[in-house]
């Protein structure tokens, strides 16, 4: 499958999913597709980087399976594990089985245990294997998009099993084998850089880093997204989050957060974003309380500076 045939395709298709990519994403997405390579999405909180992911495979219509990373993430979470309830009771009734075949071959010992180790071919066998994020997007027939988000949550360890997965697009069950993918997924991993990933990890992988819009893309977002806020104020509300994300603040406000503004504001019927409109409100767009004294105080020096 081509997922996209050229940059300027891809804008549009994503466009069409309701994701506004600039250039440079778009040109990347294209050719993660092409190359058949993995994208690395690095960049702040709330810049769109998930949502990349979710609006490839809605402008593809490719399923997406999600591999969410936390701390402590493990290979029986991410890849596969054996079933092991079924597994004890495949091996008790097998014992049962036994039993009531008789014991014609007790008293040699290499008869006893030989059937037991054959149980161990019939028990480690598709039936008993539980599929995790990872094995499922390989294995899946069907256009996979397989977004491994937030990977720098995980601990390093976990980059070592992806790193098969990425560089050769397969896994290996030590009691079943090697299994390759027949379909490359396209493979979308999504990091805030709270720490290094491995630079292994990194050769595998196109890079891109997401950042905040510029004013002119996140009013087309908003337009996109909040269809009933108008111009004007949608114009204010662009300009203010820019002002924010000039102050050095804890957290600065995303575009998922502008969105919330924006919904705030029709929720309230708010026609102009004034002073006191935006200190009413400055919960939907900051999250710390020393992050809204901060803008309070320096909105306002700057309304006095330019009455
Ligand atoms: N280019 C874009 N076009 C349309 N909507 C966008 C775009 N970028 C971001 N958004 C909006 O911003 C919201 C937040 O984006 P998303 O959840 O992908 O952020 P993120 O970068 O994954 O953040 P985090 O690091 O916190 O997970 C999305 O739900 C989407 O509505
Ligand atoms: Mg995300």
């Amino acid at each position: 499958m081509t997922w996209f045939s050229s940059p300027a395709q891809a804008a549009d298709r994503l466009a069409a999913a309701g994701y506004l990519a600039d250039a440079a994403t778009a040109t990347t997405s294209f050719l993660a597709g092409a190359l058949e390579k993995p994208l690395l999405l690095e960049g702040p909180a709330g810049v769109g980087k998930t949502e990349l992911a979710k609006a490839v495979s809605r402008a593809t219509g490719a399923e997406l399976v999600r591999l969410q990373c936390y701390e402590g993430l493990d290979e029986a979470r991410a890849l596969y594990e054996w079933n092991y309830k079924k597994q004890l009771l495949a091996i008790q009734a097998y014992g049962a089985a036994r039993a009531q075949r008789g014991t014609s071959t007790e008293g040699n010992p290499s008869h006893q245990t030989q059937p037991w180790n054959d149980l161990d071919h019939s028990i480690f066998t598709e039936e008993f294997l539980l599929t995790r994020p990872l094995l499922t997007a390989i294995r899946r027939d069907e256009p996979t998009v397989l977004l491994i988000d937030e990977v720098d949550k995980t601990d390093i360890e976990v980059e070592g099993l992806l790193l098969e997965v990425l560089s050769d697009f397969q896994v290996t069950i030590p009691e079943l084998g090697t299994v390759a993918a027949t379909r490359r997924p396209y493979v979308v991993l999504t990091s805030n850089a709270s720490r290094e990933l491995s630079e292994a990890v990194k050769r595998r992988c196109l890079y891109l880093h997401l950042d905040y819009p510029d004013a002119e893309r996140e009013r087309e977002i908003l337009q996109a997204q909040v269809p009933d806020l108008d111009d004007k104020i949608a114009e204010q509300l662009v300009a203010t989050v820019g002002r924010l994300r000039d102050l050095e603040l804890k957290k600065a406000p995303s575009i998922a957060e502008s969105v919330d503004w924006a919904r705030t504001l029709i929720a309230l019927e708010i026609r102009n974003l004034d002073e006191k409109a935006i200190g009413d409100t400055l919960g939907a767009v900051l999250k710390h309380a020393s992050d809204q004294e901060r803008a309070v105080k320096e909105l306002r020096l700057d309304g006095r500076r330019k009455p």
